[in-house]
């Protein structure tokens, strides 16, 4: 008897038919093949394939934080301890985490919602942050990444209202784990434009058309914002934050702040919405509120090891148990990732041993993203039929790209987005592998790509070169008569 497979295509969930996650997509795909290719000794027109579709920065080269992977590995391997590699100040640090460990091991589960050690260090980073306002420890869920308690969160939303399917609002562009998520969970997108021609703010008008729009069909219960955004780099400013709240409050939504660029900015205040709520006074600061920070982002930058927490609140009782038994069912985030976000929410001070080189190390962090912005952002907006933003923050630029029509109709009839053939042909043709804008969403008509600007100086020089000769190229191939030199 032939074995027939019980789960196929048309009796799997539906909605993971509707996940899509264009980051590593197939643009990405093609790179790999192209990189296998050319170790084969296979002739490109390049020789390297540069990876600029994931904002990974050890991926790209920033070395580790010395103080994290020490407090790590101690707290892995106590016994190294012995070692006068060691410094004090991280033994101390290690023997506070494994002094809050099941019998000192970080092989051991931790509390669901995570040691309370680190949520101690997370309230009293948050308090700092924000300028004394207050944060409980017991607001403050661990996880692994900021992805896994965004999805918690979004998981609250789940479930018909009043015989209406879910909805929650989220930009676009977008970080595609808002998108792919609710897909996931079956929660129907509120999709609400953000201005490019104003820096890429968010317009009360947008909002509300996107809400009027959503609650024909839905209940819409949340609002995501992305602050500092990504893909589009901007960091909002303190009046446009107090309109996204007034909207919120009068709509009768929860906030979702997704804030993990926050320790990414070059050029502008980052305030938390916690903190501009709280500010604003009554009735804004008994609103609820989740904001995610993650250990991806920041100086630290260490999206392998998967940490990052969520601040939930003023949530009902009832609420805030039915997460935890939620979260409880998933044991609890790796002990290993709360010692970095740990190491993270109480850097080394001045006076301690490791302050020297930490401060080196994340001051040479922060000097690279100034430079990379500013030069993204210049060499961008010299590239006739390019434009770019000011990018205040985050990790990567996202350039508009005007696609001759020619070139548009030479992708549809090879059945591709306009910018899911541009960036093929930029891949194919100079190895740089980006990702279209369409996999976060942009205004019907317009067209970007998302690149990390995070490279080697070297790599990034090579990369925004690469840019500057395949557009010529491609304006020359399709008949636009401004194809012309640009100087670099
Ligand atoms: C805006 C935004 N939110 C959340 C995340 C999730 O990151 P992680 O799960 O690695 O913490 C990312 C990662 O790139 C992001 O860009």
């Amino acid at each position: 008897m032939k074995l027939e497979n019980t789960i196929t295509a048309e009796n799997i969930n539906r909605n993971l038919l509707n996940v899509n996650y264009a980051v590593r997509g197939p643009i990405l795909d093609r790179a790999m093949q192209l990189e296998r290719e050319l170790e084969k000794g296979i002739e490109k027109p390049f020789d390297r394939v540069v990876r600029a579709n994931i904002g990974d920065c050890h991926a790209l080269g920033q070395p580790p934080i010395t103080f994290i992977r020490q407090v790590v590995a101690l707290a892995a391997c106590p016994e190294l301890a012995s070692s006068p590699d060691i410094p004090a100040d991280v033994k101390e640090r290690v023997r506070e985490i494994l002094g809050d460990c099941t019998r000192g091991s970080v092989g051991a589960y931790s509390p669901s919602l995570g040691l309370r050690v680190v949520r101690d260090r997370v309230a009293s980073y948050i308090r700092a942050r924000d300028g004394g306002v207050p944060a409980s420890p017991d607001d403050v869920v661990l996880g692994a990444g900021a992805s896994d308690v965004i999805k918690t969160v979004l998981t609250l939303f789940a479930g018909d209202q009043g015989g209406k399917p879910p909805a929650v609002m989220i930009p676009i562009p977008q970080y595609p784990l808002f998108s792919g998520t609710l897909a996931e969970l079956g929660i129907t997108m509120a999709e609400y434009y953000l201005d490019e021609e104003h820096e890429w703010a968010l317009s009360r008008f947008e909002l509300e058309r996107s809400w009027r729009e959503a609650s024909e069909q839905c209940a819409v219960r949340a609002l995501v914002v992305i602050n500092p955004g990504n893909p589009t780099g901007q960091v909002l400013s303190r009046e446009n934050m107090e309109e996204i709240i007034k909207f919120a409050y009068e709509r009768g939504l929860f906030l979702l702040a997704d804030e993990v660029y926050q320790e990414n900015i070059v050029s502008k205040p980052f305030y938390s919405f916690k903190r501009v709520m709280h500010e604003m006074g009554a009735p804004y600061n008994r609103m609820e509120l989740a904001s995610f920070v993650t250990c991806s982002k920041g100086w630290a930058a260490e999206c392998g090891l998967r940490s990052g927490y969520v601040e939930l609140v003023r949530l009902q009782a009832r609420v805030r148990a039915a997460l935890q038994a939620a979260r409880g069912v998933m044991q609890c985030p790796t002990v290993l990732g709360q010692c970095v976000l740990d190491c993270v929410m109480k850097p080394p001070a001045p006076g301690e041993p490791s302050y020297p080189q930490f401060a080196a190390e994340v001051s040479e962090v922060q000097r690279t993203l100034r430079e990379r912005t500013a030069d993204a952002y210049h060499t961008f907006n010299q590239i006739p039929g390019y434009s770019c933003n000011p990018i205040d923050g985050s990790m990567f630029a996202f350039p508009r790209v005007e696609i001759p029509e020619r070139a548009q109709q030479a992708a549809r009839e090879l059945n591709m987005a306009p910018d899911d053939f541009y960036c093929l042909r930029l891949l194919e043709e100079t190895g740089v592998c980006v990702v279209p804008g369409s996999g976060f969403g942009q205004r019907p008509g317009t067209f970007h790509f998302r690149t990390t600007i995070l490279h080697t100086r070297d790599e990034f020089r090579h990369m925004l070169l690469s840019f500057a000769r395949f557009h010529r190229a491609f304006l020359q191939q399709y008949g636009d008569e401004r194809a012309m030199t640009v100087d670099m």
